[in-house]
């Protein structure tokens, strides 16, 4: 497998608006995250996911890329961010950049070329219909835009006109195969971006929507799939070492098929991810498994996670999150205990995790007012609570300035405060990075074994080769029976001990145990 290094990475995201302002004019910057890595490093995660920084209107946060060669000026200069690069491998960490591959801004070079009425070059980088009349059956559309007289597809919100790789099923004259002429030059054209930051010093990308290529695919994506194959194999043939997490929620597809090495386990509503942490309405109704009074139990997560890890657990890596840029945060509604055994519990599963940045001290949720296409997410965004200095040590811009408002109330989890209190959540997620860093078994990917996993307790245990770990969210003694007589405990959230060939559990405790 390329990228050997992803077998113990642990992953830290950063949304970089919200990182660190290191020159003072309220906005995260490239300089800021460099400062930073020295705590990265610190707190266990050897690689970073860096959200797009490149040049944008920002009509939804950088995922509408208007150059994806020039990076954005509000983070710094492309000379800055290679010394980022450089500084990341100085430290033996990594680095992925955030591939928007899918649709570009609406301001993008080749979308203004697209749009005139003389054919050129770049007339069918982009999905158009042949009339302004004439719809796109089934799927979102705009018209009365442009010169050109047709209407376009577009991908997400309005300002993202989708790329052209093709149609699987044609059923329009306007519908393109994908291997047309013009959908292979797309594929070129994004590999040949690829390359040109992996040349640059980037370790490789994580990939919106990598789902989202071929139009009218089938169930599978093969069509989506085989256009991956493709462009993969143009940029690993130069760059075989290329690091690839697709957000597609299907490892399946992802790394069965199409040859990402990660995918992620999204947050959909009701989904078996979803339940664990974000299982709410807005009724007051909150059955999220790691909730002490949730009704859950853990199979409503394995039932959905264990087919896909079982497919795929010989070829890469199905990735748990703690959060991303588009979840509300888990410590919405999580206290802090039950933050530990959600976050003791995705740390010590197989995959590669991924922290988003402030998670780690428990970072709150505020319904705040959209920032670029953010919305509901735009809560989530917030500036990182260094410590108690004036915008939390974020900026040292006025506070009008920033780029949203800081976390002012009075008890704002802070860096500095929990680095202090030897049970934070920081210490915690420390604690656990750092047991994964020394054990050889969280190594390995293809080593997880159900336990115990029943109906009748909340409770549920599982072995990673020599190591057990044992999970109880309830606020109740329970007993589990799974026999760790003889064995070292090596870490415990609350407490466990073994009676007779059982093991009883505390409430709320997560406990490991090295055979
Ligand atoms: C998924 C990204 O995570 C999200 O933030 C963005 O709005 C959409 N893709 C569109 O690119």
């Amino acid at each position: 497998m390329a990228a050997e290094w992803l077998k113990t990475a642990v992953f830290y995201e950063i949304y970089p608006q919200s990182f660190m302002d290191a020159n003072g004019d309220g906005i995260g910057d490239f300089n800021g995250i460099t400062a930073k890595l020295d705590y990265i490093r610190e707190l266990g995660c050897n690689a970073i996911w860096m959200n797009p920084c490149y040049d944008s209107p920002f009509r939804d946060a950088g995922y509408d890329v208007r150059d994806y060669r020039k990076v954005a000026e509000r983070y710094g200069t492309i000379e800055e961010l290679k010394e980022l690069f450089r500084q990341v491998h100085a430290r033996g960490m990594h680095i992925l950049l955030d591939l928007v591959p899918g649709h570009t801004s609406e301001e993008h070079a080749w979308f203004a070329e697209s749009g005139k009425e003389e054919r050129n070059e770049y007339s069918d980088r982009y999905i158009w219909t042949d009339s302004w009349m004439e719809r796109a059956d089934g799927i979102a559309y705009v018209a009365g835009e442009r010169e050109r007289n047709g209407a376009y597809i577009i991908n997400f919100f309005k300002c993202q006109p989708a790329l052209n790789y093709g149609f699987l099923h044609v059923k329009e004259r306007w519908q393109k195969p994908i291997d047309h002429p013009a959908c292979l030059a797309t594929r070129a054209a994004i590999a040949d971006v690829m390359r040109y930051w992996l040349a640059a010093g980037c370790d490789g990308f994580r990939v919106d929507m990598a789902d989202s290529l071929v139009k009218n695919d089938d169930g599978h994506k093969s069509g989506t799939c085989e256009v991956w194959r493709d462009m993969i194999g143009q940029v690993r043939r130069d760059y075989p070492e290329t690091a690839l997490v697709s957000e597609w929620n299907d490892p399946v597809s992802a790394i069965g098929r199409a040859g990402f090495q990660m995918d992620f386990f999204l947050d959909w509503t009701g989904n078996g991810y979803n339940l664990l942490m974000r299982d709410y309405d807005d009724t007051g109704r909150d059955d999220s498994f790691f909730k002490k009074d949730s009704p859950r139990h853990i199979t409503d997560f394995l039932q959905e996670y264990l087919p896909k890890y079982e497919a795929v657990k010989d070829k890469g890596f199905y990735c748990l999150i703690t959060g991303n840029h588009d979840t509300v945060r888990a410590a919405y509604n999580l206290d802090e205990r039950e933050l530990k055994l959600a976050y003791a519990f995705l740390l010590t599963m197989p995959g590669v995790p991924y922290i988003y940045y402030g998670d780690e001290i428990g970072m709150r949720y505020r319904a705040l007012s959209t920032k670029e296409g953010g919305y509901t997410r735009t809560g989530s965004r917030t500036p990182m609570q260094w410590d108690s200095s004036v915008n939390h040590g974020f900026s040292k811009a006025d506070p009008s300035k920033l780029y949203l408002p800081t976390d002012n109330s009075e008890d704002a989890p802070t860096v500095e405060a929990q680095m202090k209190r030897p049970d934070s959540l920081y210490n915690t997620v420390k604690g656990l990075l750092r047991l994964r860093g020394e054990n050889g078994a969280f190594a390995r990917h293809d080593n997880l074994r159900i336990l115990a996993a029943q109906e009748q307790t909340r409770s549920f245990a599982y072995e990673r080769g020599d190591l057990i770990m044992l999970c109880n969210p309830s606020g109740r003694s329970e007993t589990l029976p799974v026999d760790v007589s003889g064995a070292e405990r090596i870490y415990a959230v609350g407490s466990g001990r073994p009676e007779g060939r059982a093991c009883v559990l505390e409430a709320q405790s997560f406990v490991i145990y090295r055979k």
